[in-house]
């Protein structure tokens, strides 16, 4: 059985349910571009919702970090990987979490306690040493000299703010080496495989951190990693999870791993990352920006790669790696079945688009490579030949030269305004024509988004909106035809607003800020960086609306008239329709 299936089996014969792995783009938090940790699409109920599954939850999650991206290549980082964990909400704390971390690791993958180490949280300012943990660690036969304190290592929080606590960490003793009888967690030969959070605190953005309404365990296990060890390999890439894709790579290219690890790693890793993103029900395609970008990236990265090692890159070549695995994950993830036609065409589009410019491009690239790079060159290799900046940064590097990456900025920036200036000129030539009328339904369009979160549920959101003279017509997210009294709650409260006078306001803002902001947006990846956001709202009422707009809007909801919905319908899976009219009072 494999490491997956050997968890799973384990936590639900101690009681727990288990989940569904939520999908890599997160669905209601668009404060990250992906879910970097199992917990996080656990957040809300780590912080009091009920689950519906319960209070003992456990899964393998989808997860995605790319902050370290020029990591890859070593031999254990990866941009995708599966996060194995188990949470109580509310239910079992320290001493079972702690409990059933330690059989599990020396009963069930039988690793042998002389090769375990563990941290426990030390203390500082604000929360004591954590005894209880210690003692506990003590008490089931770690040695106290294999039982680390440390602080910062010990609390863990993903980001800024929300649920958090201290933490304790499992190490392994990944040498031949004799095993130092004293654990010190500087020493890179002891790996982190698991780690036991015991949440029980929620960060503020103000610093302040308030006790959450029940204790928490969040703990997280990296399936690659974990895999390895136990398979006895230091080489991530070596262990069953990766052989079957390195060995088709080598066949591909016709050449050994060893002396082209980093090019077949690369391309390994990132076709992976792919497949997942491409599969994903968010329907990400590559772009130039936000995950989009991420993703094509990382496709145009693996070909650059695949070129290295001498692979005909016009060929099916990352057609039969993905197909492989898809094959290998299929089982375990159902998107991947559905949606397997969606990714190999995703692979294939990007494939032909970037490979023919990548020939060009490189050329281009060698003509000036016998000096640093300038920002308008990295432009132009951006601009026409499809190089993201990060390519060129790395071609840059192999070449022994640098990159001018704030002049790339500066240019990338001129670039924008003045696609930003020519589609804001369109828009407002296609509006010019359009009545008032319009823009009042443009206003009342945010009233009615605003009021069905509170009428229906906060999950609603936009899918799409038509506006005309004669009335509006409103597209959102919702499972369920809407009750007479859930539409007459929404079009009172879009009248109860609209009977208060409330201030449109209309600002510029990065993105990233309107987006921590909470204002709403239907398409982030659609935005240029610098975004306009409208606000409605008063001193009263507060702001009832935060959107991502291009304009126009009224100036105050005291002009547009009584509003009334016509019609509810179903439009498609999972999306209602309403159409509204605004009457003359
Ligand atoms: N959320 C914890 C982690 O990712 C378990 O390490």
């Amino acid at each position: 059985m494999n490491l997956k299936d050997l968890y799973i089996n384990f936590f639900v014969s101690k009681g727990h349910k288990q989940i569904p792995s939520a999908p890599v783009v997160p669905e209601n938090d668009p404060s990250v571009l992906f879910n970097t940790a199992g917990m996080q699409p656990l957040i809300p109920y780590l912080m009091g919702q009920k689950h519906p599954y319960g209070t003992r939850l456990t899964d393998y999650q989808k997860c995605i970090r790319t902050n370290d991206l020029d990591n890859i290549g070593d031999t254990y980082h990866h941009t995708f990987f599966e996060m194995l964990g188990n949470w109580s909400l509310g239910d079992y704390f320290k001493e079972e979490a702690i409990e059933w971390s330690f059989e599990f690791l020396t009963k069930v993958l039988n690793i042998p306690v002389e090769r375990l180490a563990v941290t426990v949280f030390a203390g500082n300012d604000l929360l004591p040493f954590d005894e209880e943990a210690y003692n506990k660690w003590l008490s089931l036969g770690i040695p106290k000299e294999r039982i680390a304190r440390t602080s910062e290592d010990n609390f863990w929080i993903a980001g800024e703010t929300g649920p958090c606590g201290p933490d304790s960490e499992m190490f392994y003793f990944r040498s031949d080496d004799e095993i130092p009888e004293v654990f010190d967690t500087e020493d890179e030969r002891w790996v982190e495989i698991w780690n036991d959070v015991f949440m029980q605190f929620e960060k503020h953005a103000d610093g302040s951190v308030t006790e959450l309404p029940s204790k928490n365990i969040d703990t997280g296990m990296g399936v690659e990693r974990t895999t390895a060890i136990l398979e006895g390999k230091r080489d991530n890439y070596e262990s069953s999870i990766w052989s079957p894709i390195i060995s088709l790579i080598e066949e591909i290219s016709g050449k050994e791993y060893k002396g082209n690890e980093k090019s077949m790693r690369i391309i390994a890793d990132h076709l992976r990352t792919s497949v997942f993103i491409l599969a994903d029900p968010a329907g990400i395609k590559p772009s130039n920006t936000d995950q989009g970008y991420i993703l094509r990236r990382l496709i145009r990265r693996a070909i650059r790669h695949a070129k290295n090692l001498g692979i005909d890159i016009n060929s099916d070549w990352e057609q039969r790696i993905a197909t492989k695995l898809l094959d290998m994950y299929s089982t375990y993830y159902k998107e991947l079945v559905d949606n397997r036609n969606v990714v190999l065409e995703g692979l294939n589009n990007e494939k032909v688009k970037f490979n023919r410019t990548l020939e060009k491009g490189l050329r281009e690239f060698n003509k000036v490579c016998d000096k640093d790079i300038d920002g308008v060159t990295a432009f132009h290799l951006f601009d026409t030949y499809g190089f993201p900046i990060e390519l060129t940064e790395e071609l840059a590097k192999e070449a022994g030269v640098k990159v001018d990456v704030e002049g790339y900025k500066a240019k990338f920036k001129e670039h924008q305004e003045l696609s930003r200036t020519a589609s804001a000129g369109k828009f407002k030539g296609g509006l010019a024509g359009n009545s008032e009328i319009e823009t009042r339904y443009h206003t009342a369009t945010h009233l009615l988004n605003a009021a069905l979160k509170i009428a229906v549920n906060k999950d609603v959101h936009q899918k799409g909106s038509n506006i005309t003279d004669e009335r509006m017509r409103f597209d959102f997210s919702c499972d369920h035809k809407l009750s007479d009294e859930e539409k007459k709650k929404a079009e009172d409260l879009v009248n109860e607003w609209i009977e208060a006078g409330l201030d449109v306001t209309v600002e510029s803002m990065n993105k990233e800020d309107a987006i921590k902001s909470g204002a709403e947006c239907m398409f982030i990846e659609k935005y240029p960086d610098v975004v306009t956001v409208y606000s409605i709202g008063n001193s009263k009422y507060g702001v009832v609306s935060k959107e991502l707009c291009g304009g126009p809007h009224v100036k105050n909801t005291s002009e547009l008239g009584h509003f009334v919905i016509k019609k509810e319908e179903a439009s498609s899976a999972g999306v209602r329709r309403i159409k509204a009219v605004l009457e003359e009072k």
